[in-house]
């Protein structure tokens, strides 16, 4: 009690529910702030220590006749931007050919002169450019002296995997230059 006679506790009590009141309030601010954020940062954290170009399983070897003629396989794979992830999504085409029992080579169906899809020339036993005429033989290599096309069609790696699944590393090159240069 002071001199006025009057009893001090009350004004201590107010001020420990002002300060708690603050404290709640600034909690209930920061938790929905800090949600926030761990949203912003997530596709940062997501993407990292992930390959870009990992083999994704294009088909099996029973679909393919060993030394036949290339087959178009299309190329599907999980691809997410900054918030979203999607499942199989088409992202490319490759030409498989079974070289022999247990081998497949595979190269990207896009020319690497200015882009076109390549076709396989079934007359011909080749693949051939509807654009500009460039020729390719089934091993990839120009078959025509005067190709338009600055390199020989872009392999891609293969793997046999469980003696029956055929996996591709799908990657693109830039077209129009002799050397191979990926993008995307
Ligand atoms: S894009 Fe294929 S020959 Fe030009």
């Amino acid at each position: 009690m002071d001199k006025s006679g009057q009893n001090k506790a009350p004004s201590r009590r107010g001020f420990m529910l002002g300060l708690m009141t603050v404290c709640t309030g600034i909690l209930a601010l920061l938790t929905p702030l800090m949600g926030s954020i761990a949203f912003v940062l997530s596709p940062v954290l997501r993407g990292r220590g992930k390959s870009k170009t990992g083999f994704v399983k294009v088909g099996v070897l029973a679909s393919l006749p060993v030394e036949g003629l290339p087959r178009k396989f299309t190329v599907l794979a999980d691809k997410e931007d900054a918030w979203n992830r999607y499942s199989n999504v088409p992202t490319g085409s490759v030409y498989l050919r079974r070289t022999r029992e247990n081998k497949v080579i595979a190269f990207n169906i896009i020319c690497p002169h200015a882009g076109c899809f390549v076709q396989v020339d079934a007359l011909a036993k080749q693949f051939s450019c509807p654009c500009h005429n460039s020729q390719f033989k089934l091993d990839g290599s120009r078959a025509n002296t005067d190709s338009p096309s600055p390199r020989d069609m872009d392999p891609l790696k293969v793997e046999i995997r469980n003696d029956e699944e055929i996996w591709v590393q799908y990657q693109r090159f830039k077209p129009g230059v002799a050397g191979r240069i990926p993008i995307g």
